[in-house]
């Protein structure tokens, strides 16, 4: 079957869908989502949206913290892009209907590590789901837009898949999960909103959605990708065996929340200065060097001296799942480690949210804008997505038509129903437990190459199946899974030193002078798996 639309949104995200309602006023927009239109990283945000909205703080404050916490290696055009277009996406949300909380003097506004101010717009500790609630409403009500949930994009449809001269991007082959029936979606304008790639590691705290199935899409497209080396790992993610990824926000600790060590001993003065206000890299790597030191399991997030009322009035969701789990934060330490959370790098992109295929574009996690460089300053991300998200639907709504030629259709009648599904789930335990212990936050070349030496058997497998058998919603998502961590190792490989978030043992300092790390695909013809082929 053939769909066509004016603009294909792969991902409902906050980036995909702030971009489809944007887009939505005047063009006929196709919203993928892999699962249903709520799950996404996003619908799990609970710090905030950073903004300068305090007459105190200054988009020079955000600026200079948002590029000390990334180590110097942001771009310095793309940070001042977000920040001074900050207030702008904040108002538009609140346009949308989104409740951010109040005190007596306005908005309250949070702090969080890495921020010199108050500078965290939120609502409670559930930030995303109330921006992910308001807009959905919106997005299942609008009429030009055609929600396809439970489709999961396999591949990019470019000019040299179509047999076309060009390399524009046409759309995309999309699986119906339901039916099982790959679709070609036809669009003149594609938009990655698809989130980041945290289930590559074994400990997340990122949604099931997060692997990585945009960029490694655009890579195999031929799109640049940089940074993948900069995994963030969050330092405060729950340790519990009945939670599953349950993240303890930062704004704990920007609210008075202290690390101490299991006997009661605050550990953070003795690594830095900022003490828990530390930027996240700075944070974990504490934890991670006081844990392997100690042999320990978790390290605590004491919040206990807060009066329960202030606990209840800012964290009442973190409060209700730690009593589900038997911790009632108002009386005792919450036990917490860290786990992979955001993915800096990304699909290289210009200040347009344009990549390097013609009619494609890329924003939210996905990207690599030079926002974050080394290491995302914390709420900065849902930034990003408002303000990456508008700037690609600018640049589409800017655009002449564009015709749409005849796309080939997905052509399956050479692959077989998979023999072993164990070979799926059993390459991707394989992949999250070595890139956890190989690639996790203090790295050596050593284990990068047992790693790199693991993907490349991994690869050659699962490229074999995909080739051979009939495409599922676990093999897709292994696949991009398995080419994403090869970006990673391949980005961490090159980077001879220390910085931000990628920490070796063997290159200990940072170098004077700072780089991308950017990866090109040779320009060579790949070999098409059976399922691809264009009949
Ligand atoms: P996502 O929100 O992850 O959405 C991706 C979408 O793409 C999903 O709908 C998914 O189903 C879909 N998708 C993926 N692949 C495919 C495919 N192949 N086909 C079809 N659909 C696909 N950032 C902040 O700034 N502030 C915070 O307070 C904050 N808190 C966080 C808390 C947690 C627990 C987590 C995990 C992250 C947090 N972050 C926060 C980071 C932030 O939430 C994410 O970076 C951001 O939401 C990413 O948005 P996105 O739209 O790019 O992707
Ligand atoms: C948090 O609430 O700690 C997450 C904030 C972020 O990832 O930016």
């Amino acid at each position: 079957m053939t769909l066509r639309f004016d603009v294909l949104i792969i991902g409902s995200g906050l980036a995909g869908q702030s971009a489809a309602l944007r887009l939505a006023q005047t063009h006929k927009v196709g919203l993928l989502s892999k699962r249903t239109l709520e799950d996404s990283a996003s619908g799990w945000a609970q710090g905030g949206i950073a903004a300068v909205l305090d007459s105190q703080d200054s988009p020079e404050a955000h600026i200079r913290d948002t590029i000390t916490a990334g180590a110097f290696l942001n771009d310095p055009k793309s940070t001042r892009f977000v920040v001074e277009n900050g207030r702008r996406a904040i108002e538009w949300l609140v346009e949308q209907g989104v409740p951010f909380s109040r005190d007596e003097a306005g908005y309250h506004l949070t702090r969080e590590g890495g921020h010199s101010a108050r500078r965290i717009i939120h609502v409670a500790d559930a930030t995303g789901q109330a921006v992910q609630d308001t807009l959905t409403r919106k997005v299942r009500r609008h009429p030009n837009i055609t929600i396809l949930e439970r489709h999961i994009a396999i591949d990019l449809i470019t000019g040299g898949k179509a047999g076309l001269p060009d390399n524009r991007c046409y759309g995309a082959y999309v699986l119906d999960s339901d039916s099982g029936d790959v679709l070609t979606i036809g669009a003149p304008h594609t938009l990655i909103a698809t989130g980041g790639a945290g289930k590559v590691y074994l400990y997340t705290t990122n949604p099931d959605t997060s692997t990585g199935d945009g960029i490694a899409m655009a890579w195999r497209a031929g799109c640049r990708v940089a940074n993948m080396e900069f995994i963030q790992f969050h330092p405060t993610c729950l340790y519990h065996p009945q939670a599953k990824s349950f993240l303890i926000s930062e704004a704990v600790r920007g609210e008075g929340g202290i690390l101490r060590l299991p006997d009661g001993t605050r550990f953070m003065p003795a690594h830095d200065a900022r003490a828990e206000l530390a930027p996240r890299d700075v944070v974990a790597r504490a934890i991670d060097f006081e844990m392997k030191k100690r042999g320990l399991d978790c390290v605590y997030l004491d919040i206990s001296h807060k009066p329960e009322a202030f606990l209840a009035e800012h964290f009442p969701n973190i409060k209700a799942r730690c009593l589900e789990l038997g911790i009632d934060i108002a009386r005792e330490p919450i036990p917490v480690v860290p786990a992979a959370h955001y993915t800096c790098g990304g699909i290289v992109t210009d200040q347009r949210a344009r990549t390097d295929i013609p009619g494609l574009y890329v924003a939210g996690e996905a990207s690599c804008t030079g926002l974050h460089g080394a290491n995302r300053l914390a709420s900065n991300s849902l930034l990003e997505c408002l303000v990456y998200s508008e700037a690609a639907a600018r640049d589409i709504l800017a655009q002449e038509d564009v015709a749409l030629p005849d796309l080939p259709l997905w052509d399956a009648s050479r692959v077989a129903d998979p023999d072993e599904e164990i070979v799926i789930s059993h390459n991707w335990d394989e992949l999250r437990r070595f890139m956890w212990d190989y690639v996790g936050i203090v790295r050596t070349t050593k284990r990068l190459q047992r790693a790199q030496h693991r993907i490349r058997l991994l690869k050659r497998e699962i490229e074999e199946f995909y080739s051979h058998f009939r495409v599922s919603h676990d093999l897709i998502e292994l696949r991009n899974l398995v080419v994403t961590a090869d970006l990673i190792v391949r980005c961490a490989l090159q980077r001879r030193e220390s910085r931000g978030l990628h920490f070796s043992r063997d290159y200990p300092e940072m170098l004077p002078q700072a780089r991308n790390t950017v990866l090109k695909r040779p320009s060579r013809q790949t070999p098409q798996p059976a399922s691809a082929t264009t009949g």
